[in-house]
């Protein structure tokens, strides 16, 4: 087939809805919705998870609303509204619920994920199952998966899966190339940069980039102002808002950003901010490191989380916390090299000598998954 009618093909796919490997999907916009009943459930979902310090965070006028004390936004993480390639999308993520989930050892719904987010992810307090803002957020993810079968893997789900380091991941070498390459956004004390009104929610965008490699370069320029604090975050007033990375308002260290392979994979294909997998602008080795940072620095603490992973040969390779059935311990777990768990775990030591089941939650929970960066 020659180029044009390869193209021609892909877009007769995606208007009937069938999603085409490897292209980005067409992501439904809830704006071309009518203003009845459905179009204003799935806009104001879409808010919610746009504007969620507003609606149900630390801004909220109704103080009875302020269900999560953090700075951040669902699409702070759901990069553009859930809708990113590789930046943790919730296209498709509908039809994947109810599902068994490791971290509970029992099957649960979408409310419960939706929930396991805002508790660990925004540290705060569940959303009422059956409230205005549950339905809401539901309605828009259902909004989302549009067109997507059930069981079919949506390209671009997760963060992507690099090349595993084949040393631990260093969080001395990730702090350098924090102070050079985040702080002039994220702030050299990773406390974000508000909005005026308090908020780090963001309006998304991609000029991000191109700001922060300009303003980067003058900072590199002057010696570590990045690093020293004030002058990397004036270099930076045409960014906008940008969420904290840790501290008080970040997430909490129970939160799926928490784990080196999450957060490294995201920070790969997302950061600086307008960052395209494609195009990503760290090498793999900085993406580990920093994120190796990132996951050493304080941040609020959620309790009981060693009941997480009941059934201990289904958690997590980097789960930051014990315990752990397989004999390494906490720094390998948290920040690899991740190599000889995995073949440990492949030759069944972690289960009384049987060969262990491919494990579910060693990347990601499961879900149908798709060709990665
Ligand atoms: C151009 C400014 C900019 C730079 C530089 C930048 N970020 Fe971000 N970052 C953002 C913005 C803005 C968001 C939120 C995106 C949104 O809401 O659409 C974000 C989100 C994040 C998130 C998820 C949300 C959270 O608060 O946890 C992480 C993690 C992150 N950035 C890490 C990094 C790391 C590590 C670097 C350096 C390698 C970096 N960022 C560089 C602007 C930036
Ligand atoms: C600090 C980053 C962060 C924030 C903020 C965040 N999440 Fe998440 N969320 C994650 C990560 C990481 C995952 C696991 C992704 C995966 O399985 O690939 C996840 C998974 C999910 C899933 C399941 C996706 C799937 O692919 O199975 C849903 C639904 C979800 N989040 C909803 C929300 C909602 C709604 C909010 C806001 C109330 C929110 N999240 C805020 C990081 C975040």
């Amino acid at each position: 087939m020659t180029a044009n009618r390869i193209a021609l093909a892909c877009a007769a796919l995606m208007l009937l809805g069938v999603p085409v490997p490897g292209l980005a999907w067409q992501a439904p916009d809830p704006s071309s919705l009518p203003d009845d009943a459905w179009g204003r459930e799935v806009r104001y979902g879409r808010d919610l998870i746009t504007d969620t310090p507003r609606l149900i965070g630390s801004e909220a006028t109704d103080p009875a609303k302020r269900l999560e004390p953090s700075g951040l936004a669902c699409s702070n993480c759901h990069l553009q509204a859930g809708t990113k390639e590789f930046g943790l999308p919730l296209v498709g993520v509908f039809g994947d619920f109810p599902q068994y989930r490791p971290r509970e050892g029992r099957v649960g719904t979408l409310e419960e994920r939706v929930n396991g987010c805002i508790t660990r992810s925004l540290n705060g307090s569940p959303l009422p199952v059956d409230g205005p803002e549950m339905r809401a957020i539901l309605s828009y993810l259902r909004f989302l998966s549009i067109g997507t079968p059930i069981g079919t893997s949506t390209p671009g789900r997760g963060a992507g899966t690099m090349k595993l380091l084949d040393r631990p991941a260093d969080p001395v070498r990730g702090e350098a190339v924090f102070a050079q390459i985040c702080a002039v956004c994220h702030g050299a004390d990773g406390a974000g940069r508000m909005a005026a009104d308090g908020a780090g929610r963001m309006a998304g965008g991609g000029a991000g980039r191109e700001a922060a490699e300009s303003a980067g370069q003058e900072a590199a320029e002057g010696a570590g102002r990045v690093g020293a604090g004030g002058a990397g975050r004036e270099a930076a007033d045409d960014i906008g808002p940008v969420p904290p990375l840790w501290g008080a308002r970040s997430f909490n260290d129970g939160a799926g950003m928490n784990r080196l392979t999450v957060a490294a994979n995201f920070i790969h294909a997302n950061m600086p901010n307008g960052t395209d997998w494609h195009d990503p602008a760290l090498s793999v080795e900085d993406a580990w490191d920093v994120a190796a940072f990132l996951i050493s620095r304080p941040r609020p603490h959620a309790a009981g989380l060693e009941a997480d992973f009941p059934v201990l040969r289904q958690k997590p390779i980097d789960a930051g916390y014990g315990p752990y059935a397989d004999g390494f311990d906490q720094a390998q777990h948290r920040f690899g090299p991740f190599q000889p768990i995995e073949a440990a775990r492949k030759a069944g030591l972690s289960t009384g000598g049987k060969p262990a089941k491919p494990d579910p939650a060693a990347t990601t929970p499961p879900g149908p998954r798709a060709a990665t960066p």
